[in-house]
Parts: structure tokens; sequence; C-alpha cells
């Protein structure tokens, strides 16, 4: 077996056994799946309803939509990694709280170790916000980032595309840069200067500079 894949399965079952987690009580464990080498690893905010009955990641209407755009690209499916921040539904899907976040934090950043994606593409604030906390999902979303030696590159969360065409546009208009984004990421990040748009941060906004 791939060595990575017998690492998750460890991790995975750590998890599972680890009943001081939250929502362990409540919930099944969603812990992501998908192919170890890939070159990019989605990480969404925490399973639904759908997602905690069949134990995978995205399999509902969100998921769906995840899988129209991931064949657009002609990437099957199997061929990137997805996982969630949270690992467990929470009750009647109301958004993760930070002491949930917090707690699946160190399981989801020893994922990602072993993992080691090329890029990891967030979809929703919850998700873009925890690796980067000054962002802002409309200004931000489509830009490459490069902090703490990953590359992140934030994108509309599909169930907010779901319920506007507008978002749709947009999440449809940055996934299929995604290619793009990870070639810039392999090449080490900075290719071009961003454009002047992008240069200049909205007032008390984000620090953190995008590659583009
Ligand atoms: N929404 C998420 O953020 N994650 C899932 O797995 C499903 C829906």
């Amino acid at each position: 077996m791939n060595e990575k894949q017998k690492l998750l399965d460890e991790l995975k079952k750590e998890i599972e056994t680890n009943i001081a987690l939250p929502l362990s009580k409540s919930a099944n464990l969603v812990f992501g799946e998908g192919n170890p080498d890939a070159d990019v690893c989605f990480i969404g905010e925490a399973p639904g309803f759908h997602e905690d009955k069949q134990q995978r990641p995205f399999v509902g209407l969100a998921g769906r939509l995840l899988d129209k755009l991931l064949t657009e690209l002609n990437w099957p499916r199997e061929s990137v990694y997805i996982t969630n921040i949270v690992k467990r539904r929470p009750p009647e899907n109301r958004d993760p709280l930070p002491e949930e976040i917090e707690a699946y934090a160190p399981y989801l950043a020893r994922q990602i170790e072993i993992l080691q994606p090329k890029i990891i593409a967030t979809l929703g604030r919850f998700s873009m916000n925890y690796y980067l906390p000054d962002t802002k999902i409309s200004r931000d979303r489509g830009r490459l980032f490069h902090k703490n030696n990953l590359f992140i590159y934030p994108l509309y969360h599909p169930a907010a595309a779901l319920r506007s065409t507008n978002v749709l546009e947009e999440l449809r208009k940055d996934f299929l840069r995604l290619p793009q984004a990870v070639e810039r990421a392999k090449n080490g990040g900075v290719i071009k200067e961003p454009p002047p748009s992008e240069q200049k941060p909205e007032e008390g906004g984000e620090k953190q500079a995008s590659l583009f």
C-alpha cells in the first residue's frame, strides 16, 4: 500500500478513537478521501447530512457541483483529495464553532503534512480564514497565497454558488484557473505581479500578499 495511504489510515483511526473530540457523540467521522499523491487538496468546512450518512466528503448537492466543476477540468474526482476542517457534522448543519475548528486543527495539519499537496483549494470562508485569517472571500477568491510553506487558493463554497448565479459564475471562473495556479505553485509561486487592481488591499483588510 502507498505509504501516504498507510499514514492517513493510521491518522483516521486516531481521530476515531479520540472520543473527547467535539461532535464525536452525535456524528460520524468524515475523514476525507481521494488520491494521496494529488496536487490539489480541497478543504471544505464540515460535513452535512449526506456526508455524515455516507462518511464521505462533498457527496450532497454541493458535492455534485464540485464534481461537475472537476469534470469541466477533466480532473476525475479520484485524482484530487477532498476533506474538511471539521471532520464531523455539526447539528442541523450549523456553522462550525471556533472550539470545534481548534479541536480538529491538529489532525488537519497532520493530514496535510502527509499529503503534501501542491495547492490547498479552500472552499468557503471557514477554511479560507483558517489558513488566511485576514482575507475576505469576495475580494480574495481566485488569488494564490503562499503562507507557512503552503500555497492556498481560496474558492467560494459550492453551496453558496447554488444560491447565487453570480457566485456560481465567479466560482466557475476561479475553478477553471486551478491548473494555472497549480503550475505557479510548482514553480515556487511568483511569476507575474498581480494586476494593479489587486495590489491594494481594502482598508483594514488583508495584509498577506497574494501571488496572483
Ligand atoms: N459542505 C462542506 O463544507 N463539506 C462537505 O463535506 C459537504 C458540504
